[in-house]
């Protein structure tokens, strides 16, 4: 108990720096290692990467969204919105066909048609516009660089383009342009160029292997000999590693690890979007779908944070205009088990819209961070949700405190709040929670307080009370996604935790628990969050 008060203080403080230190601390540009499942500085210190992806694989080999802004502000951007990192991606013919690379910007907008796009860059962009592709590449990593923003270095593809699909040639080791030799020579030349930039922290290999050629034995052949060829040119990058059918699947390392000459370096990746189980989310019960998919990503994937890997959860995002039903469950799902991981991440994506993709000039992307012509965020509700992922919730390094749970919604990206005047429970950003404990009782307790959850009746507000022996302050995780927080009320009732569209957490009849399709859970959602550092 002798260290609660501190802890307090240390609350008090942090609420009152969060803002200048947050925004004010740079990343320093360093070489970072993998230590067991939590990527760190030189001291041991955790960097949570926190990355948005940028596209520079597509036709023109140019990064989206050069006509709209200066590289410079774009990087800024990416800043101000909370992330410190960039997954770059690039395709292997961009370092390996000698044709395309001695293109400039100018040529290769203009044998694509794409003349307003080339205004655009020369308004926007001037310097860019007579430089030969790579150069422009390297061009846009210094703007990065210049404002503190790491970059993963990501082989997206072979042939530039819009990427996947099972048969486009590219998926796999000895597909028609996927030639392991020129892989491996391209990922050496860019790993070369990368030792000219130190905020280059890691190199992803290659992006979603897929196809009808894939199987494990050349997963290991090729990846090892790809992540050698890395290290060779380049010592300082991490080496990140990707699963099979479209960076789904990385279950075969359960009991055959990869065999490296190097240490400290290795991390694997995975993607996970709505649509990687179809239509699932829609057509089922958001408790049992959420259920039965967190079970099967765990075995597929991250189950490596358990045997001591990092994982980089590189691409997962939804449709932000929020009516996407199965994107949206599959999301409310997401966010509970990022934040309960507090994996490391690249969100798909910063671009608002693409120069060209799949033969339409200025297509929109609704998965996007900016808006159509990135004059203005696409959906802010959106980003502030995400944002409770930038920061890590664990790991070595930063202020350390008692070990406690915060109690997170994920449908909102926060966490409830003990507000004294007047005396409500609300949700609020997680970064002001008080401790919790969830106690051998089952009772929510305010660590170091005599305040426990309490539920009065129904339809009331969700309240504190003083012992946990008085009713309703004993709690389950109820329902198939154990993310109902439920109690027997004071007034007899079977209730569940809700919250109201002001934010103030409210007992409810509980909802969805059956196998409904139609009915949607989420805002009964809450999942305890193991937190050891503020
Ligand atoms: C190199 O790029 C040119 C221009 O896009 C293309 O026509 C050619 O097929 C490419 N060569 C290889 C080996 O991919
Ligand atoms: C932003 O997302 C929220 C939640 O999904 C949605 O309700 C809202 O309509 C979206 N706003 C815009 C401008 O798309």
């Amino acid at each position: 108990m002798g260290t609660l008060p501190k802890l307090h203080f240390l609350l008090l403080i942090s609420k009152v720096l969060f803002f200048s230190m947050a925004r004010l601390k740079p990343v320093v540009a360093q070489q970072l290692y993998a230590d067991s499942r939590w990527i760190v500085d030189g001291d041991g210190r955790r960097v949570k990467l926190a990355c948005v992806n940028w596209p520079a694989h597509l036709q023109p080999l140019l990064a989206e969204g050069l006509s709209k802004l200066p590289a410079d502000t774009i990087a800024r951007k990416i800043r101000e919105m909370g992330f410190n990192c960039v997954r770059l991606t690039w395709a292997l013919e961009l370092p390996m066909n000698e044709t395309l690379a001695s293109l400039t910007v100018t040529q290769s907008f203009q044998n694509l048609g794409l003349f307003e796009s080339l205004a655009g860059i020369k308004s926007n962009n001037p310097s860019l516009i007579n430089l030969p592709l790579m150069e422009a590449y390297k061009s846009v990593m210094t703007s990065l660089r210049n404002n503190q923003v790491m970059v993963i270095l990501d082989n997206h593809i072979t042939t530039p383009g819009w990427c996947c699909s099972g048969e486009d040639g590219n998926g796999f080791f000895g597909d028609k342009y996927f030639d392991p030799q020129v892989w491996m020579q391209g990922l050496h030349k860019m790993a070369t160029m990368a030792t000219g930039f130190s905020n280059v922290i890691g190199m992803s290999l290659r992006n979603e292997l897929r196809g009808p050629r894939q199987n494990v034995d050349d997963w290991y052949k090729y990846m090892q000999q790809g992540a050698e060829s890395v290290h060779a040119a380049n010592p300082d990058v991490l080496v990140i590693l990707s699963g099979l059918h479209y960076d789904k699947v990385l279950s075969f390392l359960q009991n055959r690890p990869v065999s490296l000459s190097f240490t400290k370096k290795l991390v694997f990746e995975m993607h996970w979007y709505g649509f990687t189980d179809g239509e699932a989310w829609q057509s089922g019960n958001p408790n049992d779908v959420c259920k039965a998919v967190s079970n099967e990503v765990m075995s597929q994937s991250v189950f490596l944070l358990e045997q001591g890997y990092p994982l980089f959860v590189s691409e997962f995002g939804a449709d932000e205009r929020g009516t996407n039903v199965n994107d949206n469950r599959y999301m409310d799902c997401f966010m509970a088990m990022a934040a309960e991981f507090d994996w490391d991440f690249a969100l798909w994506t910063l671009q608002g819209s693409y120069y060209l993709r799949q033969g339409v000039v200025g297509k929109e992307e609704f998965y996007g961070l900016f808006n159509y012509d990135w004059s203005g965020i696409r959906n802010s509700s959106y980003l502030r949700r995400i944002s409770v992922l930038q920061l890590p919730f664990q790991g070595p390094g930063g202020l350390q405190t008692v070990a406690h749970k915060v109690i997170f919604h994920p449908l909102t990206g926060l966490c409830i709040l003990r507000r004294r005047r007047p005396a409500r429970l609300v949700l609020g950003p997680c970064i002001y929670s008080e401790p919790w404990s969830y106690t051998p009782q089952n009772a929510l307790w305010v660590m170091g307080l005599p305040l426990y959850l309490r539920a009065i009746g129904l339809g009331r507000p969700a309240r504190l009370g003083t012992s946990p022996t008085e009713p309703g302050t004993k709690w389950e995780m109820i329902s198939a996604s154990e993310m109902h927080l439920s109690s027997k009320a004071e007034d007899g009732s079977t209730v569940c935790l809700d919250v109201n569209t002001h934010n103030t957490v409210m007992v409810e009849a509980c909802k969805c628990l059956s196998s409904e399709s139609s009915c949607d859970p989420a805002s009964q959602w809450f999942r305890l969050v193991d937190r050891t550092r503020l």
